[in-house]
């Protein structure tokens, strides 16, 4: 370039070089950042690949510690757990979420003795338990509010009794983060977390996750009387200020790469710590790229999971955690 004075400013002068470019990052993955959503079921031996999930296994329990160990070695910092119940166990009020020795609290026992230092996310609904695969009660095909709300304060009790460390109430009806937290508090646990699913839309990114705990087929209908719509944002911002009222310690947006503009005007309104789960579609949909040699693995891995920092989260659920975290420690 000739003229003396163009340009003063060249944005590429930090961008120049490797040593340049990571001093002046706004945003960095860490393991830190990381939960990682694990399916258990019953039986001996089991290590069933999920449909439409390459990669992710269901493991019966006497694998469990076995399949989670790799993860507490890199350093990541919790699992969130989901049981798949036998559909012979499975009935319309969803009584098996109520049972304090269901697959669950189970796992979260087991993963407690050998992992103490392991964070437990555990979720709250009924939908891995129901015979029609909604997430609360169901009658004349509406899913009722009020009345599921007992049930939830019992499954969440009986999961911060067997260890569990944060109740991820995933269910959506109105209320029920009060509810909860008043249960746990009179039973004494009072340092027991509530990570809201607070702004949970009715995705069809939930789709590989439903077949992975068999209730994709069961389901009736739809989710859309309980789970927001995908065409609302201020209405998010109204289920975070209702949950954070409530007693929420934390806070979820999910689907995660399709709503980061909701990630984003949460930090900015609330800023309270706030999670993303990169739910089993978006995981299906860049696997599926990536076996098919469309994309690149590792940095496709770590673009996905670092937008979700830059939109303003401090973690994410993403069944990517053990790859990225291995690819974190790698490149650092
Ligand atoms: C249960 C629940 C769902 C997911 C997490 N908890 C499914 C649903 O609401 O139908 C989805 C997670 C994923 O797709 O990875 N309420």
């Amino acid at each position: 370039m000739t003229h003396a004075h163009f340009p003063h400013t060249r944005l590429r002068r930090n961008r120049h070089d490797a040593f340049t470019r990571r001093l002046v990052a706004e945003n960095t993955l860490q393991v830190d950042d990381l939960i990682w959503p694990v399916f258990v079921c019953e039986g001996q031996g089991q290590q069933q690949p999920v449909q439409a999930m390459p990669g992710v296994s269901r493991v019966s329990l006497d694998r469990l510690a076995a399949h989670v160990a790799p993860a507490v070695s890199l350093g990541i910092p919790a699992v969130a757990l989901f049981p798949v119940t036998p559909l012979e166990i499975r009935d319309e009020a969803g009584t098996e979420a109520v049972n304090p020795d269901n697959l669950m609290c189970r796992s979260a026992r087991l993963l407690k003795k050998e992992f103490p230092q392991l964070g437990l996310v555990g979720d709250v609904a009924l939908d891995p338990y129901t015979s029609h695969g909604h997430d609360g009660l169901v009658e004349d095909g509406y899913v009722l509010n009020d009345e599921s709300i007992p049930l939830l304060q019992k499954q969440a009790l009986h999961e911060a009794q067997a260890g569990i460390d944060i109740i991820a109430p995933s269910d959506m009806m109105d209320g029920r983060i009060r509810a909860i937290r008043e249960t746990l508090d009179s039973h004494g646990h009072t340092t027991t977390r509530i990570m809201a699913y607070a702004a949970k839309y009715a995705s069809a990114f939930y789709g590989p996750f439903r077949d992975a705990l068999g209730s994709g087929n069961l389901l009736k209908g739809d989710k859309k009387t309980y789970q927001m719509d995908p065409a609302n944002s201020d209405e998010a911002l109204r289920e975070v200020a209702c949950d954070l009222a409530e007693g929420a310690d934390m806070v979820m947006v999910k689907p995660g790469m399709p709503y980061l503009d909701i990630i984003r005007r949460v930090r900015e309104k609330f800023a309270v710590p706030t999670f993303a789960y990169q739910v089993s579609g978006e995981y299906a949909m860049l696997m599926g790229a990536i076996e098919n040699g469309w994309l690149d693995r590792d940095q496709t891995i770590l673009e996905s999971l670092l937008a979700f920092k830059r939109a303003g989260c401090n973690g994410i659920l993403t069944y990517f955690a053990p790859e990225a975290a291995r690819l974190i420690r790698e490149r650092s």
